[in-house]
């Protein structure tokens, strides 16, 4: 087989770019040398673009020693001589079709869903409601715009507390990494938690909170014959999976397979599938669910186009545990973006 060179993008934007950092990381140390040439480019925190030479410093490990290969660098713009880009950003300009729209432009196959696909799994106000269109089960939900509740706060503020009682969850609609969000406990925290979520976005959504979940996680794979994983758990230590705790404390465990009965797991797999096809995904995505667990109850809770992807995250370690290696799963994403892009090469554009 021919020799590809894989143009690996990090850091980013985003207030995941360390974990962005440590996920390329692995993906370039697991890339396997007799295939694949290797081109890492690092976007800055302010979103600058660096050369290959200079991205490879930003990695670590045996990621940094990468002998790299030389392409002319134009800011923004994919090199020549590149076969398939590897998008391995975190979300805001990265995972929610920012990146994606630019890689249609520059028509190069890259890992992962397209434009609609990231966009919607970064916006979960639109994703709830694709998912409802679906018949997917989901906690009560509401939207607020920042405009309204800033104009409106009081019969908002009525209108919210006669429809959810507590503990309730009110989230940025297009964020990730639980930054912005707040477990409201009293109606008289609600303001406050809808002032802290409007500083991260003008949409803020406000949902039914299930309490004391459990975090059931299935990572999906393929493009339009997906495959789900086994289920995995998160067991927070804090109170809920919070910044801190995926970032800082590192207390959370993954439990995988999860302690589920069999039936269960059955169903979060299906979900899963039926997830993202609604959201239009492909490649890759992370689907995450919320149990109640004293009846049992599922709910969608969110889909992640671009999941953490070190090692030791959820979703490599769901495929590892399905029989599917970190270095085989990667073949199968590179793959599946050749795939992807074939597919679509000969759409008509024009009547
Ligand atoms: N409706 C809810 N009920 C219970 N816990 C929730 C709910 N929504 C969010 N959480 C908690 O907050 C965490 C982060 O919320 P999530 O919607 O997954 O946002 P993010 O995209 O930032 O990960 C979840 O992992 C869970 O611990
Ligand atoms: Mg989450």
């Amino acid at each position: 087989m021919k020799k590809r060179t894989v143009l690996v993008l990090f850091g980013g934007r985003s207030a995941e770019h360390e974990v962005s950092i440590r996920s390329a990381t692995s993906v370039i140390e697991a890339l396997d040398a007799r295939r694949y040439d290797v081109v890492p480019m690092a976007i800055t925190r302010r979103g600058r673009w660096l050369s290959p030479a200079r991205s490879s410093k930003r990695l670590s490990g045996v990621a940094r020693r990468l002998h790299v290969r030389r392409c002319g660098m134009q800011p923004g713009r994919v090199p020549t001589g590149v076969d398939v880009v590897f998008p391995v950003l975190h979300g805001p300009f990265g995972e929610d079709g920012t990146v994606q729209g630019l890689l249609e432009l520059a028509d190069v196959p890259y890992v992962g869903s397209g434009v609609a696909g990231s966009a919607v799994g970064m916006d979960k106000d639109l994703l709830k409601r694709i998912f409802r269109d679906a018949g997917l089960p989901l906690v009560d939900f509401v939207t607020v715009t920042r405009r309204r509740w800033r104009r409106r706060r009081r019969s908002m503020l009525r209108e919210l507390r006669a429809r959810f009682r507590c503990p309730l969850f009110v989230k940025p609609a297009c964020l990730g990494s639980s930054v912005g969000i707040s477990k409201v406990k009293t109606h008289g925290a609600l303001a406050r938690a809808l002032d802290a979520a409007a500083e991260f976005d003008t949409k803020v959504l406000v949902e039914a909170g299930v309490d004391r979940a459990r975090e059931l996680e299935c990572s999906v794979l393929g493009n339009e014959d997906p495959e789900a994983s086994c289920v995995g758990e998160v067991i927070p230590g804090a109170e809920f999976y919070d910044y801190e705790e995926k970032y800082l404390r590192d207390t959370a465990k993954l439990v995988i397979p999860a302690a589920i009965p069999r039936r269960v797991a059955e169903r979060v797999r299906r979900l899963a599938l039926a997830a993202f096809r609604a959201a239009d995904c492909a490649g890759l995505a992370r689907v995450d669910f919320l149990m109640d667990r004293h009846t049992r109850r599922l709910y969608l809770s969110e889909l992640n186009t671009m999941p953490g992807f070190t090692t030791i995250s959820m979703y490599p370690k769901l495929w590892e545990h399905s029989g599917l290696s970190y270095p085989k799963l990667l073949d199968r994403l590179i793959a599946l973006a050749f795939e992807r892009h074939a597919d679509r090469e000969h759409l008509r554009v024009q009547r």
